[in-house]
């Protein structure tokens, strides 16, 4: 069923687990990612972000997409589509009006007064009708599609505090360390700040760059308040490994489907592995 976020991550904050957010690109991604959830009776959410809704032909393909496949192949648990990385109030809009049931405004990079105007212009939006909203503080470092950081600010636990009780988001992005694309090295999470943020926010936080997290520190974020975690690159990895495997090993090749299915494979596998990981496994 096709629900806003709000539920699932106020269910995971109370009893202690995070459902992922698994970006999707295309057909393939999203039968894998719906059918990883239903294999394991997990709640999910569909990342969308604003280059993979253009490259899909729309915000309203992607609906239509989400919506038929839920249908065809008979998904019973919780489903939210959510525009990940929201740029402004028009494409926050733009998304729920296609039925898009969850969106993120991304307005971190703009000063506080304004990041707090923006949100609150959303939420007015979203909160009529019935869609859930997740805001940023802080910059999270590395790069996806257009969103770009030339650094990693860490977010301030006050302003945290306010931009929630002046905003009336459902779930928050405090950005403490953590990297869209591989790391380098090892992630460097502030654990203290996310403790005291949720402590006082008393809000789902969210991860973003979940990618090369390893587990001890997937689990304490969680353990700390974190209830959604962002995954992203490390399913394009697995796709674009076995298809790569298949395209070099046989240059006959040509049916596309020869390594779409395989790849699609490997992101459904990786998608089951990460459920586990986050605690939402059989929990839907
Ligand atoms: O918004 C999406 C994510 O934060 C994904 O990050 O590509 O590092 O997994 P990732
Ligand atoms: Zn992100």
């Amino acid at each position: 069923a096709l629900v806003s976020m709000k539920d699932m991550l106020n269910k995971g904050l109370k009893e202690g687990y995070a459902v992922g957010q698994f970006n999707i690109n295309n057909l393939e991604w999203t039968q894998a990612i719906l059918g990883a959830a239903q294999e394991e009776k997990s709640p999910v959410i569909l990342g969308v972000s604003e280059g993979a809704a253009r490259y899909m032909g729309g915000f309203t393909v992607v609906t239509a997409i989400v919506k038929s496949l839920i249908e065809e192949m008979k998904i019973t648990v919780p489903v939210a589509i959510h525009l990940d990385h929201g740029s402004s109030f028009d494409k926050c809009k733009e998304a729920i009006d296609a039925g898009f049931t969850s969106v993120m405004i991304d307005a971190s990079h703009s000063p506080f007064e304004e990041n707090v105007k923006t949100t609150k212009q959303v939420v007015a939006y979203a909160h009529e009708r019935g869609i859930s909203v997740e805001a940023e503080l802080g910059t999270v470092g590395g790069q996806e599609d257009d969103v770009i950081a030339d650094g990693v600010i860490y977010a301030d636990p006050q302003e945290c505090k306010q931009l929630v009780e002046l905003t009336g988001i459902d779930c928050l992005a405090p950005a403490l360390g953590s990297v869209h694309g591989p790391y380098k090295g090892e992630p460097n999470l502030g654990f203290k700040e996310m403790e005291e943020i949720c402590q006082t926010i008393k809000l789902p936080l969210v991860l973003h760059g979940g990618t090369g997290i390893p587990t001890e520190q997937i689990k304490k974020s969680i353990s700390l308040g974190t209830a959604k975690i962002n995954v992203n690159t490390e399913n394009q990895i697995a796709f674009t490994k076995v298809a790569r495997e298949i395209l070099t090993s046989d240059s006959e090749v040509f049916d596309p489907r020869k390594f779409l299915a395989p790849g699609r494979e490997a992101i459904k596998q990786t998608v089951m592995g990460k459920m586990r990981e986050f605690g939402s496994s059989n929990k839907a």
